[in-house]
């Protein structure tokens, strides 16, 4: 097996690791590897969809999106898709998966079906060094804090994304979480707001929580915490949704990459309740 990091703050390349090969000991190598590195990725993995679902039902019971359509006959499969006249595409900011939701998600399996020549690579950030590094005085302040975390409504996640298919819901779901919450596995601190979703900080008032926020999530993107993988296809990216987020780079730019298509499939597996 062959580990190459992809940068200083997450993210290894692995090599050496079949995704068909569904015996636990490669699964728990898998999750051993998922938990030190945080988002890991494989390249030439040409996994069906079974082979995908397989994978991600050792994490845990699979999630189905609040909004989005899954496939005809994978439903637990989001396709998500950047059409060639999109100039945006889904998870475009930075956030963590569905994090309005009661139990967020644990884990990502996203496998690339067509990459675009150019663009669309996608970034992770490291949330637990974002917390270790965070200013002790904003540390202070939000000890023991609770956030509320929206979601943007359906709108929001298909209607603006043509070719992406709504499953017809369009409820709006609010939860609390810790603003800092522990990993469940590893122990360790997170730093759990991000601008897509978390609105306010309870137990402050709208302006405190404001200038709180904004200030977190400034600390969040500094791109020191970051890495970056460039697509090729059948790659496939396994992230742990709890200590990290990422965005889905839009750089589809006139007379640059626009124009192109970039297919991904998408399986969630469930988590639990931030503490
Ligand atoms: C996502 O935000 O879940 C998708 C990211 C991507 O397509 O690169």
């Amino acid at each position: 097996m062959k580990i190459s990091l992809t940068s200083g703050a997450l993210g290894a390349e692995v090599e050496g690791i079949d995704l068909k090969n569904s015996s636990k000991e490669n699964f728990s190598k898998i999750n051993e590897l998922l938990l030190e590195h945080k988002v890991i990725f494989f390249r030439d993995q040409n996994i069906s969809p079974e082979q995908q679902i397989n994978l991600a039902k050792f994490f845990g019971p699979l999630e189905r999106h609040v909004y989005v359509k899954g496939r005809e006959k994978f439903p637990e499969i989001i396709r998500i898709i950047k059409g060639r006249n999109e100039k945006h595409q889904w998870g475009e900011t930075w956030h963590t998966d569905v994090s309005y939701n009661k139990n967020p998600t644990k884990v990502i399996i996203l496998k690339s079906i067509k990459i675009p020549p150019v663009g669309g690579d996608t970034m992770f950030s490291n949330m637990e060094i974002a917390f270790d590094t965070l200013d002790e005085k904003i540390k202070k302040k939000i000890k023991d804090k609770k956030a509320i975390h929206s979601s943007l409504g359906a709108a929001a996640f298909v209607e603006k994304y043509e070719e992406m298919e709504g499953n017809g819901n369009l409820d709006e779901y609010s939860n609390e979480h810790p603003v800092v919450r522990t990993h469940p596995e590893t122990g360790k601190k997170i730093l759990y707001v991000n601008s897509m979703y978390t609105k306010k900080i309870l137990g402050m008032d709208k302006n405190e929580s404001d200038d709180t926020l904004k200030e977190i999530f400034l600390h969040q993107e500094r791109l020191d915490f970051t890495c970056r993988f460039k697509w090729t296809e059948n790659a496939v990216a396994i992230w742990d949704n709890r200590s990290t987020q990422h965005q889905g780079l839009t750089d589809f730019f006139p007379g640059r990459g626009l124009g192109f298509e970039r297919i991904m499939d998408r399986i969630a597996i469930e988590g639990d309740k931030p503490n």
